[in-house]
């Protein structure tokens, strides 16, 4: 099967270094927020991916022009409410939940219809989330049932609001600050914590927005209609690619890693805090700031054994994307890991909640879940002999890449459906797992 791999061997010691792509979060801010600067904005190691792809695709459908020059992509600013197109354009967010979430909030603003569509995954998830809050701005907003696709209207009379935002989702708060930057007077938002590159960002843009962090929320104001100018940015590599590669290194026998250059904001690095609870030993070199960003270099060494761990909620969403792989661990850690309140999980590219608990039962692993908590059986002797099948019926890149580190470190013979499904997030994550060696047909 052509969009099929094969993979019979577990990969053999390695020690090496790399680097992935640029985060894709912040790729996707950086378009966004470059299209309603003034001038020219310069993006350096922008995510070569599908998502990125579809970010452009959109902004200048709604009319911003970019050219990609040799070593970075420009963005001609038009400013905030400077967006022309024709009523009823459609624009189409493909894979990506965050661009779909964030283009809502970005074009809030604009009288004008917008059919806004995505693919089959996208067009499954949960859209309440943003509707709500658009509305209460005075967006207009007809669907159907919450789901894709969505016609809507902005405004240009919109009213600030005040918001409380509890399931921990960047995407929403995302949404929410841009439709505030459309909007004349203060919005305040109660967030709670989760990645805050949009903040970060703004404020290295000297936009006003303020944030005051408590344990386990933020607040923010944001006052609208504040115009900034252009900028230059260096996009970090992404953890959440890094982390396939992170936990192949932790499972693979003698082996050794370091990954460059690596986004390690505080509210995306749960997975090493989650690791290194379980004995993973995972170290930060090289430590530096950037634009407000933290960056650094992961270096991980092969672990023999792993701890269970009861894991703390509060390191939820600091580790959303992380959890396929964080289970894995889990898989061959001493004891019983148990983890709670994982329903975001299921708002994923598909219920990754479900497919983990499936995944995990097939690999001979014993789970118990009680709704949305589950217990996972470590077995620290876990080695797969069987021929296992991974059909990714939602296109779910992590599904994918997951299955091939399981594969790589667990034994047995694979058969993974859906390569493509990485050139969403992380083309080259074959490319480097081929590099480090691993056989893969
Ligand atoms: C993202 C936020 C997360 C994450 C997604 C990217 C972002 O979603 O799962 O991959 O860039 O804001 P939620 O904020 O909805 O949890």
């Amino acid at each position: 099967m052509k969009n099929q791999i094969k993979i019979e061997k577990i990969i053999k010691p390695f020690s090496k270094s790399i680097t992935v792509s640029g985060d894709k979060s912040i790729s996707i801010r950086c378009i966004l927020f470059a299209s309603i600067a003034i001038g020219k904005s310069k993006i350096f190691n922008l995510l070569d991916s599908e998502d990125v792809i579809s970010a452009l695709k959109i902004i200048k459908k709604i009319g911003v022009n970019y050219k990609k020059r040799k070593n970075y992509l420009e963005i001609n600013g038009v400013g905030i409410n400077g967006f022309s197109f024709k009523n009823n354009t459609l624009i189409n967010a493909g894979n990506s939940g965050t661009l779909a979430r964030c283009i809502l909030g970005l074009c809030s603003a604009i009288d004008k219809n917008l059919i806004l569509t995505g693919d089959i995954s996208l067009s499954k998830r949960d859209f309440s989330r943003v509707i709500k809050p658009l509305s209460l701005f005075g967006v207009n907003i007809k669907n159907n049932k919450d789901k894709l696709p969505i016609k809507f209207i902005g405004s240009n009379l919109l009213r600030p609001i005040n918001y409380i935002e509890n399931k921990g989702s960047a995407q929403i708060k995302t949404c929410i600050i841009l439709s505030a930057i459309n909007t004349h007077g203060i919005t305040k938002i109660k967030a709670r914590t989760s990645r805050n590159h949009t903040e970060l960002l703004l404020n290295h843009l000297d936009y006003p927005i303020k944030v005051i962090k408590k344990k386990n929320y933020d607040l923010i104001s944001i006052a609208g209609l504040k115009q900034f100018n252009s900028f230059r940015y260096k996009i970090p590599g992404d953890i959440s690619s890094a982390s396939f590669f992170i936990v192949l290194t932790l499972l693979s026998k003698n082996s050794k890693l370091v990954i460059k250059d690596i986004n390690i904001n505080p509210s995306r690095i749960g997975i090493l805090k989650i690791l290194n609870k379980m004995n993973a030993k995972i170290e930060i070199l090289n430590k530096r700031k950037y634009k407000g960003e933290q960056i650094g270099d992961i270096k991980i060494i092969s672990r023999k054994t792993f701890k269970s761990i009861k894991c703390p909620q509060n390191l939820n969403s600091s580790a959303i994307d992380e959890f396929l792989l964080i289970f894995l661990i889990a898989a061959k850690a001493r004891g019983v890991s148990s983890f709670k309140n994982l329903g975001e999980l299921n708002q994923k590219e598909s219920p990754r909640l479900d497919i983990a608990i499936h995944f995990l039962k097939m690999i001979g692993v014993k789970v118990i879940r009680n709704q949305n908590d589950i217990k996972i059986f470590g077995n620290p002797n876990l080695i797969l002999n069987n021929e296992y099948r991974i059909k990714n019926y939602l296109k779910d890149h992590r599904i994918f890449m997951m299955s091939v580190v399981a594969a790589l470190t667990l034994g047995g013979k694979w058969k993974v459906d859906d390569k493509d499904s990485v050139k969403t997030s992380f083309p080259d994550f074959l490319k480097i797992s081929k590099y480090l060696g691993a056989k893969i047909n």
